[in-house]
């Protein structure tokens, strides 16, 4: 099967990012949110990225016109779903909810239709398990920005089958992607590496025995790291780092156990870039 037209659920950070990478490189693509103000809010995005993309030299004004008028966005999921033959969702963290749109995808998506996740950790088989297609399920995990990150993790569930495995490395081709394939194991390979280095740094400030600034400023200068732990959390969202680490830690045990000081910075709702206010303020 040859993926033409694009679906993508959910459209804040990795959603709109996923969305324009897809229109740049050809596809349809259908964005769908909760409700209008997100939807504006995600397009919005996307049009800044199309922008972005003519001042940097990606493209041109025309191919910026072209690029745009790829994507169409609408809050119905029955609209957004009809016609796809690939759907990558970008909700919230939060198994219940990916299984409840999983369902929903299932049954308005046509039946070739490949369903992939962006989840950062969680279990694409349970996601799988929600759906009467458990074969056309994978994960795709783009990394943040999605356009620009050269890494998707391809994830394989327990029945995801070498056919969707192929025509989704196939897809990810076009996008320019390299890949790692993994079995469905929480944290997939960066998440369950990068995410306890968060946690730690976390911990070690949490004492009090240095600073945000010079752990990064150790890790960047020491191990020459592009960013430190910190301006990575920041950037990545504390919510997502936490969410991803709580899975961990279901999955693996006390030495994932999450840092309070990150889940203080949550429940203040200082969430990094996205609120302006994180480990670094914006
Ligand atoms: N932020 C990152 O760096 C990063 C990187 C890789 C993967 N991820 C994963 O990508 C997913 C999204 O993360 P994010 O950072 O973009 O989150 P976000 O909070 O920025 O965006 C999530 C969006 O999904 C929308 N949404 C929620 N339920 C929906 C539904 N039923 N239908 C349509 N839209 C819905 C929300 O309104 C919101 O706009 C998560 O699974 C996360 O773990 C995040």
């Amino acid at each position: 099967m040859e993926i033409k037209k694009v679906a993508v659920i959910g459209a804040g950070t990795m959603g709109s990012g996923i969305a324009y990478l897809c229109a740049w490189k050809g596809f349809e693509v259908k964005v769908c949110e909760v409700n209008e103000g997100l939807l504006k809010k995600g397009l919005a995005r996307i049009r800044e990225y199309i922008v972005s993309g003519v001042s940097r030299g990606k493209m041109s004004p025309k191919d910026a016109e072209t690029v745009m008028n790829k994507v169409k966005g609408t809050t119905d999921l029955a609209e957004a779903a009809k016609d796809v033959d690939l759907v990558i969702e970008a909700v919230f963290e939060d198994i219940n909810i990916k299984k409840t749109l999983f369902t929903q995808l299932d049954t308005r998506c046509p039946p070739h239709a490949i369903l992939a996740s962006n989840t950062s950790a969680l279990s694409i088989t349970e996601m799988a398990s929600a759906t009467k297609r458990p074969e056309k399920i994978i994960g795709l995990h783009f990394f943040n920005p999605a356009y620009t990150m050269k890494l998707v993790e391809v994830v394989m569930g327990e029945k995801t089958s070498e056919e969707t495995r192929q025509t989704a490395e196939r897809f990810l081709k076009t996008l320019e992607k390299e890949t790692v394939v993994v079995k469905d194991s929480a944290g997939f390979i960066v998440n369950r590496i990068v995410l306890p280095m968060l946690n730690e740094a976390a911990c070690l400030v949490y004492e009090g025995k240095t600073t945000v600034e010079n752990v990064d400023k150790a890790i960047t200068l020491g191990m020459n790291f592009p960013a430190g732990p910190f301006r990575l959390a920041d950037f990545v969202g504390l919510d997502v780092a936490l969410a991803v680490l709580k899975r961990l830690n279901e999955a693996f045990g006390d030495k994932f156990k999450p840092c309070p000081l990150l889940i203080e910075k949550v429940n203040a709702g200082h969430l990094g870039l996205k609120t302006r206010k994180g480990f670094y303020e914006y």
